[in-house]
This record gives C-alpha cells, sequence and structure tokens, in this order.
C-alpha cells in the first residue's frame, strides 16, 4: 500500500480477495494494512464518535462493495457497554484507533446440533488500542467491552457486511443462540 487513504486501503483488499479465498491468508495480510490506515488513515470524522445509545455501540460505514463484500466500519463504544458473545460469519479485522477496547474470547462447546441452542465457555480476555490489531476466523465467537469512562473507537474490516452473513449472537447464561443484526448509522 503506497498511500494510506481508504481508498488506497479498499485497493489492496480488492486484490487481496482476488488472490486467495483462505480467510487465514487474507487476515494475514489485512493485519498490517489495517494496522496502519487506524494509524496513519485520514479517515477519522468526529461523527464516528457518535454510538447508538439503544445498541450500546454506534456502527459507521466506511466502505462496502456492492455485493457487501469487503466492508469496512468505524464502530465506536459507550462507556460502559459493548457488545454480546457473537461470531461474524466472515474474516474479521479490528484495529485499535482511540482508547482500550476490551475483547473476551469464547469457545464453544455444543455440537451445534440444536437449533438455538448453544454452550459457550470464556477462555480468555484481551484488552487492545491503537497500535494493536485483532483477528478472527469466520466461527471464531468474542465479545467487546468499553471498560473506560469515555467513547472508544475502532476500525472494522470483514470480508462481508455482517449484515449479511447470517451471524449470531449468543447469551452464555441462557444457552441460546439469535440472529445478530446490528444498527449501522
Ligand atoms: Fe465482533
Amino acid at each position: 500500500m503506497t498511500g494510506c487513504t481508504l481508498g488506497d486501503f479498499v485497493a489492496e483488499l480488492r486484490k487481496i480477495a482476488a488472490t486467495t479465498p483462505d480467510p487465514t491468508a487474507v487476515i494475514g495480510r489485512v493485519r498490517p494494512l489495517a494496522l496502519r490506515l487506524a494509524r496513519e488513515g485520514d479517515w477519522l470524522r468526529p461523527e464516528h464518535y457518535r454510538c447508538d445509545a439503544a445498541q450500546g455501540f454506534g456502527v459507521h460505514l466506511l466502505h462496502e462493495e456492492p455485493d457487501h463484500t469487503l466492508a469496512v466500519f468505524a464502530v465506536a463504544w459507550l462507556p460502559g457497554r459493548g457488545a454480546p458473545p457473537h461470531d461474524h460469519g466472515t474474516w474479521a479485522v479490528v484495529a485499535g484507533v482511540d482508547g482500550p477496547e476490551t475483547n473476551v474470547f469464547w469457545e464453544r462447546l455444543d455440537d451445534r446440533s440444536r437449533a438455538g441452542y448453544a454452550e459457550l465457555r470464556k477462555r480468555g480476555e484481551t484488552v487492545f488500542g491503537p497500535g494493536d490489531v485483532v483477528s478472527f476466523l469466520p466461527d471464531a465467537i468474542h465479545s467487546v467491552e468499553n471498560r473506560t469512562d469515555r467513547v472508544t473507537v475502532s476500525l472494522h474490516v470483514y470480508g462481508k457486511h455482517l449484515n449479511y452473513t447470517g451471524r449470531s449472537q449468543f447469551d452464555p447464561a441462557a444457552r441460546t443462540e439469535t440472529p445478530f443484526v446490528v444498527t449501522v448509522a
């Protein structure tokens, strides 16, 4: 990536996606580019800090292809709020932009044979912020918490817009799996 605009980044995403369908390979190539866009890019606007009080975070679409692939979002997180355990149904790369965010990693224990039922066990957590990147394969499950007292922002890159992958959210206590569709600003 020669320049560091959102357009430069999307051009690289297209090249990578055209080279391989393997999510592990794609993630390996997208991680350093997302890190660089998050740190050096000129894309961040004041409105990207806006959150949706009902869902606890604000989702701002920066790019998607006409078929909803190669989706890039700025996501803002309200203090003390977060996202429930969820998968993505596509590869995911997330880079810190402003403030620390806690990622909790979950392991699925059941055999997925019962519709709507899921057993999850917490595997660990990590706090990441500017200069850090995390990535997930399509079936990986995580939750996000903003444990600070101010709005945080991160840059999210997905193989496909999350409202078009049929992905799920989970309630570990109730042992349920339900569709997870987010409100996009
Ligand atoms: Fe996620």
